[in-house]
């Protein structure tokens, strides 16, 4: 990316996406504002970048992007922003929390004077870090061209999706298969552990089959490693799934693979697993141990 940005972008939340997305923006030459809740995770950016408040990134920026956890983070993260005024300025969600909680604290932050978009990520930390994500955003047609040049320093495409909603909703859509995939493809490897079958062989054939989907290969380490480092945990996984089947329950839809993979994971959680990386409900769907340092 060549031409200067000449908007001043803040980004709310250093979670292992948002360091990321900050990381890649610097790179990038973006004059950058940041917060953290905890604010241990912005250790090592610029020192002037980083601010005391939400409030605070909105006062330095003019597009402000949010990448926090979950519902309950857009209620703490909304608080503190709606103090200040934010006339002229752009606000985009890209945390993936319900439809209704995302268009909800979107709504608020329009009243309060701002342009909004919801833009949902799709990619994980290794994506973000190389500008490589895939942004699906909902609202108007001008305020996606107002944040257009900040997506592409962050993903390989950005979506308009249509109107305000449409984001989240597409990246819902996209989660949903993802969840599903995972607990089919370790009832594979456990069936074939059962009949002789080794699992990184299973994984390797699969991998190079029919049934391999995009995000597979950079899963297999932590298939077969769960002592590896969490990418998204499987709480995180638990918070998508739940968003998903309540925004299924709002238009009366049933999805019962989505039931299936949220119970999996509800199971995973409460045994203690929720900050493993989501590979580990693969491991749990195969039979095989969650033990860190486990390849069997
Ligand atoms: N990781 C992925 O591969 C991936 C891919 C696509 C989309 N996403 C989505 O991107 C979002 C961030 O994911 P992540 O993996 O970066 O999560 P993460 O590593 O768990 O980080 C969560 C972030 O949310 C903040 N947060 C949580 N509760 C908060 C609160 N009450 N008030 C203010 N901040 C709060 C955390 O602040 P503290 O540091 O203070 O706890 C941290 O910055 C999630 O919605 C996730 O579903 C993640």
């Amino acid at each position: 990316m060549s031409t200067a940005l000449e908007l001043r972008v803040g980004l709310i939340g250093l979670g292992r996406m948002g360091r990321a997305m900050a990381e890649r923006l610097i790179e990038q030459a973006v004059p950058l504002t940041v917060w953290n809740r905890d604010p241990a995770r912005a250790r090592g950016l610029p020192e002037g970048s980083i601010v005391a408040s939400p409030a605070a990134v909105a006062e330095h920026s003019d597009i402000i992007l949010i990448v926090v956890r979950d519902a309950a983070a857009l209620d703490d993260v909304y608080a503190s922003l709606l103090t200040t005024s934010l006339a002229g300025k752009t606000v985009v969600e890209m945390s993936t929390a319900s439809i209704g909680a995302v268009t909800s604290a979107l709504a608020r932050a329009a009243d309060a004077g701002a342009t909004v978009l919801d833009a949902p990520i799709s990619g994980s930390v290794c994506p973000a870090r190389r500008g490589e994500l895939l942004i699906m955003a909902g609202g108007e047609t001008s305020t996606f061209e107002r944040a257009r040049p900040v997506f592409d320093r962050l993903a390989r495409r950005a979506v308009h999706t249509g109107a305000l909603g449409s984001g989240i909703a597409m990246k819902l859509v996209v989660n949903l298969p993802l969840a599903a995939y995972w607990q089919s493809l370790g009832e594979a490897i456990g069936l074939g552990i059962r009949h002789g079958l080794a699992a990184d062989q299973v994984l390797a054939v699969i991998a190079d089959s029919k049934a391999a989907i995009g995000a597979l290969t950079g899963k297999i380490d932590r298939i077969l490693d769960p002592s590896l480092p969490a990418e998204f945990d499987v709480a995180g996984v638990l918070k998508d799934l739940e968003a998903m089947r309540d925004s299924a329950a709002a238009v009366q839809f049933d999805v019962p693979a989505c039931t299936t993979a949220r119970d999996a994971a509800q199971a995973a959680v409460g045994a203690g697993f929720g900050n493993s990386d989501l590979a580990l409900l693969v491991r749990l769907a195969a039979g095989l141990s969650a033990a860190p340092g486990a390849s069997s």
